[in-house]
């Protein structure tokens, strides 16, 4: 549950709020002054603080220098019917999260809280990455004991110390947030804002004016001058996701900010200073990236200071049991219930599973299975299709040439057995022979339906007759 706190000094609005905002998940405090939300901060300690600008008393943005003293990173929003310029920008300088224009539509004011308490969220909650050991330890942490995850850890306490940018690297799902968070948590940046942006999320056009702000009028729709999160965040920590998908331009504006500390505002011309630590995520290859010239190599050296690769899950499977128990124990104190165990038939279909979408997909599974689970342990009948390999619905049945979609889940492991064979015997011609016996397969499983045959390997029947040819199938065959 979040604490948000609404300051205004008009009746009305307080009920308007109460009555468009009242949900489980939120607790709604109110204050009437300035004066008074001083006073209830410290004993509600709010997540969130929206408040008038226009008060009796002490103004908005009187409170909020004062709420600064007390506290340098609460997340503040300041709402107004006057919007003027000056005010916008005082407000943003002061360190509020938002500045808003009242009359506001109920959907986006919901969606600006939603946000700006998923950022206060990741602030507050302090993401461990020590060996979690001890069961009140299940809060926030980034679980694992292979070699790999080890290497991790060790890097983010590295890195935390300094103020060098990191780049967190890996398929999606693997994490990267979650070691982003304990950087910024275990960094001496740690009392100051975390605010991040996803890159790919934003539209171009947008994305410019979200990270560096505009000047009025800079384009169509910019009718106050705004902020950006460089501005909004100075002295704290940025955290850049997805940053393959930034355009050119912006990728040139970023390098600048890391290079000199300045920046200029969309359609402005005044350079800004900011001090910002820059921690960037991608989950692309951005070394293939700069050699096929969409990501400026420059950039690229800058933020790989640091560099942080988290391996596929498929490749630290001795994390998969542990990660497991973790979520099933965060779940269910999540949900207030008390644990549900997991079968070993269904522990085995994970070990062998190759998670496509890391732990993320995990973490779902074993969500999914909770809700699918009748007694006190996780089936193997729980599991999603894919996962248990018992292809029970359409999609888990394999389709023959779709890149990577549908491959049985036990091929990674067959095939780093049929390696480590290759390795042994040098001179034996590993991919030829596998097709080989593949074809052969194919052929006695379809008593020599050359048509199913193709289909099943996911060939055409041309290549297949090429195959056969090749490597004389046929007369094995017939000698059979
Ligand atoms: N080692 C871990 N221990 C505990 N939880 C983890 C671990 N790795 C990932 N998670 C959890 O898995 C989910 C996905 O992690 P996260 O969002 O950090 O992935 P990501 O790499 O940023 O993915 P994407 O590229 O899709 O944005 C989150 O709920 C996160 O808390
Ligand atoms: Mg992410």
């Amino acid at each position: 549950m979040s604490k948000l706190l609404l300051v205004d000094d008009e009746a009305d609005v307080l009920y308007a709020f109460q009555r468009n905002l009242a949900s489980p998940e939120i607790e709604l405090t109110t204050a009437s002054s300035g004066e008074e939300a001083l006073k209830l901060i410290p004993e509600v300690k709010p997540d969130l603080v929206m408040m008038d600008v226009r008060m009796g008393g002490i103004n908005g943005l009187e409170t909020l220098r004062r709420i600064r003293q007390l506290d340098s990173k609460l997340l503040v929003i300041l709402m107004t019917a006057y919007g003027t310029t000056q005010t916008a920008i005082e407000a943003m300088k002061l360190g509020a999260y938002d500045y808003l224009l009242k009359p506001f539509e109920v959907p986006k004011l919901k969606e600006i809280i939603t946000n700006a308490l998923k950022a206060a969220r990741d602030m507050k909650q302090v993401v461990s990455y020590q060996p979690l050991l001890e069961e009140e330890d299940y809060e926030q942490g980034i679980v694992g004991r292979s070699e790999a995850m080890q290497q991790v850890f060790k890097l983010i306490g590295q890195v935390a110390a300094s103020d060098a940018t990191a780049l967190v690297t890996g398929e999606s799902g693997t994490g990267k947030e979650l070691v982003a968070r304990a950087i910024y948590h275990h960094s001496n940046r740690s009392s100051q804002k975390f605010l991040a942006v996803n890159c790919a999320a934003i539209p171009e056009q947008l994305l410019e004016s979200e990270l560096f702000g505009h000047e009025r009028g800079a384009f169509t729709g910019a009718t106050l001058q705004r902020i950006g999160k460089f501005e909004q965040c100075n002295r704290g920590t940025l955290f850049l996701d997805e940053i393959g998908d930034m355009t050119p331009a912006t990728q040139t504006k970023i390098l600048r900010v890391l290079q000199s500390g300045t920046f200029e505002r969309v359609g402005g011309n005044q350079p800004n200073q900011v001090d910002v630590r820059i921690i960037a995520a991608t989950n692309k290859a951005l070394e293939q990236a700069v050699a096929a010239r969409q990501f400026r190599e420059d950039l690229f050296y800058r933020l790989n200071v640091v560099r942080i690769h988290i391996p596929p899950l498929r490749e630290r499977r001795q994390d998969i049991r542990l990660l497991a128990d973790y979520f099933l124990k965060k779940l269910a104190r999540d949900q207030q219930r008390s644990p549900k165990s997991i079968t070993s038939s269904a522990l085995r279909a994970f070990d062998r599973y190759h998670w496509p979408g890391n732990v993320r997909e995990l973490e779902n599974a074993i969500r999914r299975a909770l809700v699918m689970a009748k007694g006190e342990a996780i089936l193997l009948t729980d599991l999603p299709g894919e996962i248990s390999g018992q292809s029970t619905s359409a999609s888990a049945v394999p389709v023959p040439g779709a890149s990577g979609e549908g491959i049985p889940s036990d091929v990674a492991p067959l095939a780093k057995q049929l390696f480590q064979w290759a390795r042994r015997e040098p001179k034996l011609k590993i991919l030829p022979a596998i097709e080989r016996e593949l074809i052969i397969h194919a052929l006695k499983d379809t008593n020599g339906n050359q048509v199913h045959a193709a289909k099943l390997l996911g060939i055409t029947r041309a290549t297949l007759r090429k195959r056969i040819e090749k490597f004389g199938i046929m007369r094995e065959l017939s000698i059979k």
